[in-house]
């Protein structure tokens, strides 16, 4: 197989620093949750798949499996797919092997290097040299507005492990128009969407009592420590995970423990923290089959196909750009 990096636009300290610094001064303090995807980030979001109580993963992996023939047609010999946020590789390798794609070409965009060379490895593992691989490390939208356009043979952008839940409404559906406008009539876009379930079975899966969520969570400040030498004292925080019924997500936050007070030089920010004030990491939004296509299709998409997984209430959903 051959494995080509392209230049890569990088998420670095600088951008970290400068987030850190604005996002730490809301009124309820923020993080962008991309920062939660160092290395061990990573490697602990791997481990949190494998846990019963995420099912997120396991799900999808069902539907890829039973439908990869339907999806692997579209992309016949020349044509590329595109994945946003590889993670391990495990998804579109599964999809690739299972449809018996020869002559595709991948391009993976993670903001996670060590994502990127587990997904080459695994994409070379099961299909050798049937596949060409580029990575870019970078941003989603970094990665999007640096797509070569090909026109030829149609692309697959694939947005699987209901990432597009990471996102707030407006920006995913500013998302989604950035996505719609780097392809072609013609093209495709297959979204992976979790679907709102029990509250306790979606708190269990963001605060799941082996505790990994909470350690993936927390890395953040570790990382703040290590790379913008902030002081976090991390047994001074707790990881809580909320549902939000009427905004219909999940959000992830990181409790301080007690009155403290913190320093992240690198930001210039030095600020107070009161006992139970939280940083908010992230948030899960949850979907209902609907509500997917009316995100999706006025960026200039239409449904093809909508394939649910009944027992991880996991949607697939694969659109064409018209
Ligand atoms: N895209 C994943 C999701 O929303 C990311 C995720 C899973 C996550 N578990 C998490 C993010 C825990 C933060 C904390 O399901």
């Amino acid at each position: 197989m051959q494995a080509i990096a392209v230049p890569t636009i990088v998420e670095d300290r600088h951008a970290f620093a400068q987030d850190a610094r604005r996002f730490l001064q809301f009124s309820q303090r923020r993080l962008p949750s991309r920062f939660l995807y160092d290395a061990l980030g990573s490697a602990l979001f791997d481990a949190i798949c494998h846990l019963p109580w995420y099912r997120v993963t396991r799900a999808e992996l069902r539907l890829l499996r039973r439908h990869a023939n339907t999806i692997g047609q579209l992309l016949h010999a020349g044509g590329r797919v595109v994945e946003l946020g590889c993670g391990n590789g495990e998804k579109l390798a599964t999809l690739l092997t299972q449809a018996n794609a020869r002559g595709v070409h991948a391009h993976l965009i993670d903001l996670s290097e060590a994502a990127l060379a587990q997904s080459v490895q695994t994409l070379a593992t099961v299909a050798g040299s049937a596949i060409r691989v580029t990575t870019d490390l970078a941003t989603y939208e970094d990665g999007l507005l640096a797509l070569p356009r090909e026109n030829a043979a149609p692309t697959l952008i694939a947005l699987l492990g209901s990432n597009i839940g990471n996102f707030d409404r407006p920006e995913a559906e500013a998302f989604v128009g950035l996505i719609r406008a780097t392809l072609y009539p013609g093209d495709y876009l297959l979204l992976g969407a979790d679907l709102v379930k029990p509250e306790r079975e979606l708190l269990l899966a963001y605060d799941d009592p082996l505790g990994l969520t909470a350690a993936f969570n927390k890395n953040i400040l570790l990382r703040m420590n290590t790379e913008l030498g902030a002081n976090f004292v991390i047994e001074r925080f707790t990881h809580r995970a909320v549902w939000n019924a009427e905004a219909s997500r999940v959000e992830m936050h990181i409790v301080s423990l007690v009155a403290q007070d913190v320093e992240v030089p690198a930001a210039t920010l030095r600020f107070r923290l009161n006992e139970g004030e939280t940083i908010w990491t992230e948030s899960s939004y949850k979907f209902e089959p609907l509500s997917i296509l009316q995100l999706v299709e006025p960026a200039g998409f239409v449904q093809r196909c909508q394939w649910i997984d009944a027992p991880g209430r996991f949607a697939l959903t694969l659109f064409e750009a018209v």
